[in-house]
């Protein structure tokens, strides 16, 4: 369909990923990227008894060499072993609109069945960054599921939507 890659994220990727979450969503989300990419390939390097296991992974889709989306699952420990939740989903801004986005969902759907995880679930916000998402997520099946008032520091609501995995 496209002539993209779509392989692991490593710690050498992370300057251009951030570059392109940066412009695809805003300075804030940039900030809170950085530290979950920080923590994870920390996690991924440390070694011996104060190793921490990050329960995320990252893919990116890269046209030729260059990155123009990455997606993300990251499991909460504590939580039901069937739910999985989406995590720093983006697609460059001049490449949006093409079927890039709804193409690496489905790959990392695909993934989250094969792991036997039964439910996936999305954190976005109600805030004008993430419109297109929400309409994006709606047409891919997505349900609501949850909603926390004020949640940003600009007051914008958290929205968690839900798709069954099947
Ligand atoms: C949400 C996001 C990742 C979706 O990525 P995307 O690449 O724009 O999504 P797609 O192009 O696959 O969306 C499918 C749309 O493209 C259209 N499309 C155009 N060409 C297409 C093709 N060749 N194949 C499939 N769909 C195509 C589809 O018809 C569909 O349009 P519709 O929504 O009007 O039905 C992207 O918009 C984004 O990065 N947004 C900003 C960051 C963000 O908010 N991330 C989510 C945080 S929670």
């Amino acid at each position: 369909m496209f002539a993209f890659d779509f392989n692991e994220m490593s710690a050498s990727d992370q300057v251009d990923v951030l570059g392109l979450i940066g412009r695809a969503m805003n300075l804030d989300e940039l900030e809170y990227a950085r530290q979950t990419f920080d923590f994870h390939f920390a996690c991924l390097s440390a070694k011996g008894k104060f190793a921490v296991e990050s329960n995320r992974i990252f893919y990116i889709a890269k046209h030729h060499t260059e990155i123009k989306g990455v997606i993300g699952l990251h499991q909460y420990r504590w939580g039901p072993s069937e739910n999985i939740w989406l995590s720093w989903f983006a697609v460059e801004p001049e490449w949006q609109g093409q079927g890039i986005g709804q193409w690496m969902l489905k790959k990392i759907q695909n993934l989250a069945v094969q792991q036997g995880y039964k439910k996936l679930f999305i954190e976005t916000y109600g805030h004008d960054t993430f419109s297109r998402a929400l309409k994006f997520y709606q047409k891919q099946g997505f349900l609501p599921a949850g909603q926390i008032e004020n949640y940003l520091t600009d007051g914008s609501d958290m929205l968690v939507l839900v798709k069954a995995l099947s």
